[in-house]
């Protein structure tokens, strides 16, 4: 009768409105030939950017790092580094032990990075540095003390030595003016001046995957490749010198900084990019820049999960279709929320509390289920893409040294990896596949911005104070 017509009319609603939903969310969902062709297009791009002659056009940049040995145990002393890019801003004394009391030693600060300073003028960014300093020095009772410094700046620079680096571009939301084009060294040189207190020596400027591999390799020395998927994602290993070509010599092997959070940039990534990217990459502080990195890591997954329910909203099959100024505002999706939700230890019922938490208050039992399908699908392709990545790292040094199977470690960091419930075995599936012949140990590091700057710092000291 008209009962049973309502029911089945409505089970028809329900079940276009499912369809309709798995459309939009099998265009975040990559097929294996789709990651391999990932994989395929960044292995082009790694040798363009260490190829002198398409350097210059290269999306991702292969930055020498100047790294060229690892730590051998001997090094030893205190040192002072300071960490810039990533959740905070630290500065940390360094106190590492050789021989058999071989050990590493920390005290750090954190100081936050107010967003005023963060895009305000360098000169401004740089006094704050260098008062953050100061207040440390007194803080640790070191007043007067001048150390020799490792320097972790997080940004894309370009070295023609360790303790030099020249800015290219800001990425993660910094944007403070006059600093592109320039040596943070000397940056940091001349607020020191300026504050007129104390002096530092800075030995050397580290990006952090750098310090994510070297104190990584501390303990393992397999480990040839370190990885960040946190606020930004990037990766660096040991490349062969004959092929780093923007680096006189052709002996050993010089650690390079791929910025392959760049990758897409000219467009490498469109084929897989849906319309949520685009809307993210629009209303970021860098327009068409870092494509790569926005599909990944932590500052970019949570918005591109709200745009997705903005979407579902909008077209009524989420929320009932009520769309709340809450869903409206950029960023309310932090990774933290993104991990506890896919957890799965967490009951439906946690979802919709965290749901309402961020003020998501019209959820129903269905949409909470939705909204967790949602974060697993962006996850997973965000997984999956730096799996791609990574087997085209792994794969390299595979061939750079002409072996059948490789075996090597990767020493890695980053929030979004260490919270987020599923992100390293996915990760590892698409390593395994599309990347055989490799077998990757995935080792996670404790503080590789601040220890691993100390240690180069130690070793470019041991190698300096060796010379003399
Ligand atoms: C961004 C930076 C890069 C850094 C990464 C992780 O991609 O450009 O230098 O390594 O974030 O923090």
């Amino acid at each position: 009768g008209k009962g049973a017509a309502m029911v089945t009319a409505v089970a028809y609603r329900l079940a276009k409105q499912h369809t309709e939903r798995q459309h939009v969310l099998d265009t975040l969902r990559l097929s294996s030939a789709q990651l391999l062709e990932v994989k395929r297009r960044m292995n082009t791009e790694m040798n363009r950017g260490l190829d002198r002659n398409t350097h210059t056009n290269a999306t991702v940049k292969m930055l020498p790092t100047f790294v060229r040995a690892t730590p051998n145990g001997t090094e030893r002393g205190d040192f002072l580094a300071l960490d810039l890019g990533g959740t905070n801003f630290r500065v940390l004394l360094v106190r590492v032990r050789s021989g058999k009391r071989r050990s590493v030693e920390m005290h750090n600060k954190i100081y936050a990075i107010p967003q005023d300073i963060m895009q305000g003028t360098g000169d401004e960014l740089f006094d704050h540095i260098v008062h953050c300093i100061a207040d440390f020095l007194e803080y640790m009772g070191m007043k007067g003390a001048s150390l020799p410094l490792g320097f972790t700046f997080s940004f894309p620079c370009q070295q023609n030595k360790l303790d030099q680096g020249i800015l290219l571009k800001w990425t993660k939301g910094f944007k403070a003016t006059g600093c592109e084009g320039q040596d943070v060294v000397n940056l940091l040189k001349d607020a020191i001046h300026r504050h007129e207190e104390f002096d530092l020596d800075v030995v050397a400027v580290v990006n952090d995957t750098v310090g994510t591999m070297m104190t990584c390799g501390y303990e393992d020395s397999h480990c040839e490749v370190g990885l960040i998927v946190g606020t930004g994602t990037n990766a660096c290993y040991m490349e062969e010198m004959e092929n780093v070509e923007l680096v006189e010599g052709d002996d050993g092997r010089m650690c390079v900084n791929m910025e392959w959070g760049a990758f897409g940039d000219h467009g490498e990534l469109d084929d897989f990019c849906t319309p949520f990217d685009h809307a993210v990459d629009e209303r970021s502080a860098n327009p068409g820049r870092q494509r790569f990195e926005k599909m990944i890591s932590g500052m970019y997954l949570g918005e591109i999960v709200r745009n997705v329910l903005l979407d579902f909203t909008t077209r009524g099959l989420l929320f009932r279709g009520r769309l709340s100024e809450r869903l409206k505002t950029r960023g309310i999706f932090e990774t933290k929320f993104l991990s506890q939700i896919e957890s799965d230890r967490l009951a439906l019922r946690q979802v919709r509390s965290i749901l309402q938490h961020l003020g998501l208050t019209s959820s129903t039992c269905d949409d909470s289920i939705l909204v967790k399908e949602v974060c697993a699908v962006v996850s997973r392709r965000a997984a999956q893409l730096c799996g791609a990545g990574l087997a085209a790292v792994v794969d390299k040094i595979r061939l750079n040294r002409r072996l059948e199977q490789l075996r090597v470690t990767v020493g890695v960091d980053g929030t979004l990896y260490k919270l987020h419930p599923h992100f390293s075995t996915i990760m590892r599936e698409t390593l395994r596949e599309l990347a055989p012949q490799c077998e990757v140990t995935l080792v996670q590091s404790e503080d590789g911005s601040g220890k691993g700057a100390a240690l180069i710092t130690a070793v470019a000291c041991r190698l300096r104070d060796g010379a003399k």
